[in-house]
């Protein structure tokens, strides 16, 4: 069996590395304008180049004739997907990546599936949004946006003023600002006969936009909270008839959970499965694309996750006796995502000052 990645980043590294021991082969679509560092996947299977109005035909030569193939990101050309659609199976398929691509298509999936989530407007001017959500307010592009990028906060009138007179942002998606309590994400995967596997809900922390620390389980969680998420994704994957890992963000609001966004693919949240859960996120989106049977998802430990941003080597003398560390062979970039180090222990405490200890010789 041979799976194709679309994308040569971390993610499809870890995929690869999950699914080399199952003896499948990998071979990974590196679009020229965008995957332009190939050093995560770099021995790992044939890497075939690939730029927009070349041969469909020819990639999937390229790619080896793979049986299946799948994405590890969903900012990926939609014509590519469709197309590639022609010459074998595509999980999830290219009609679930589409979905999740524009952030209005996502509103509009999650409202026709009555999932609760921020308030917002679409193709609606910024004092009209202004009125209806009150402020503050932020305007996130439909596409293009990830790690906080491309997404604007409005907090008063006086940026509102100046936001307006610069652009009139009639194509974007403006929601309310929810002050929540905290973030939450959840990680399910469903196999091709409808299976559906769940992690327990993780407890995200975020700076400037990007995920810097998780902790499974997220803690404070009522078994009522775990169940809605549990039913929003349910209800998102069978509409979709889903298969592969699925990501979803949320807000925790009170004893209330709003759907922030969704991902098509494995999840940066969803690493602390390596260490802390029988069958982790990577292997179970392998198994499912691959039509195998999915594995576990049970929690082994309490589980945390650092990501390494923007650190320039890897950070040996972080480790401990109940750590690991995972490192992309990335050149190193502020703020850059370069690796994490996954942390177990028996109680919330010691992971917390495990945690805080790892952090103080990283930053
Ligand atoms: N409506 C909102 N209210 C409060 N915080 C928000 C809202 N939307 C986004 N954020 C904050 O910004 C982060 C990034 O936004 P998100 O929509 O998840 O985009 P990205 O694709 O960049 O991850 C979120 O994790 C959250 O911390
Ligand atoms: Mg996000």
């Amino acid at each position: 069996m041979r799976i194709g990645i679309i994308g040569c980043g971390q993610l499809a590294r870890m995929m690869a590395l999950a699914g080399l021991p199952l003896g499948i082969k990998f071979s990974f679509v590196a679009d020229s304008g965008v995957d332009t560092d190939l050093s995560c996947v770099e021995g790992l299977g044939i890497i075939a180049p690939w730029q927009p109005g070349q041969s469909i035909e020819a990639l999937y030569q390229a790619l080896g004739k793979p049986d299946v193939i799948t994405v590890e990101k969903e900012q990926v050309d939609l014509h590519l997907v469709q197309q590639l659609e022609t010459y074998c199976t595509v999980r999830p398929s290219a009609a679930s990546i589409t979905q999740c691509k524009s952030r209005i298509k996502e509103k509009q999936l999650l409202a026709k599936l009555d999932i609760p989530c921020a308030p917002f407007t679409y193709q609606v001017d910024l004092a009209q949004s202004a009125a209806t959500l009150g402020l503050p307010m932020v305007i996130k592009s439909l596409d293009e946006g990830y790690d906080g990028k491309n997404q604007w906060v409005v907090h008063d009138n006086d940026s509102l003023n100046t936001l307006a007179a610069s652009e009139n942002f009639g194509d974007h998606l403006i929601e309310q600002w929810i002050p929540f309590d905290k973030e939450v994400s959840l990680i399910g995967t469903r196999g091709h006969d409808g299976d559906i596997h769940f992690y327990p809900l993780t407890e995200n922390v975020h700076r400037k936009g990007i995920l810097i620390r998780s902790t499974a389980p997220a803690k404070h969680i009522s078994p009522k909270m775990e169940a809605a998420a549990q039913d929003y994704m349910r209800r998102l994957l069978e509409a979709e008839d889903y298969v592969g890992v699925l990501a979803m963000e949320l807000f925790v609001v009170g004893d209330q959970l709003l759907v922030n966004e969704l991902a098509p693919r494995v999840h940066n949240s969803g690493h602390w499965t390596q260490m802390g859960a029988t069958t982790c996120q990577f292997e179970n989106h392998i198994r499912a694309v691959a039509g195998l049977p999915l594995g576990a998802t049970t929690l082994t430990s309490k589980t945390g996750m650092l990501n390494l941003l923007g650190v320039a080597v890897p950070p040996m003398k972080a480790l401990s006796s109940s750590s690991s560390l995972h490192w992309y062979n990335k050149e190193s970039k502020p703020n850059r995502k370069l690796g994490h180090i996954n942390f177990t222990a028996a109680d919330y405490v010691s992971l917390d000052q495990q945690m805080d200890l790892a952090e103080t010789h990283l930053y």
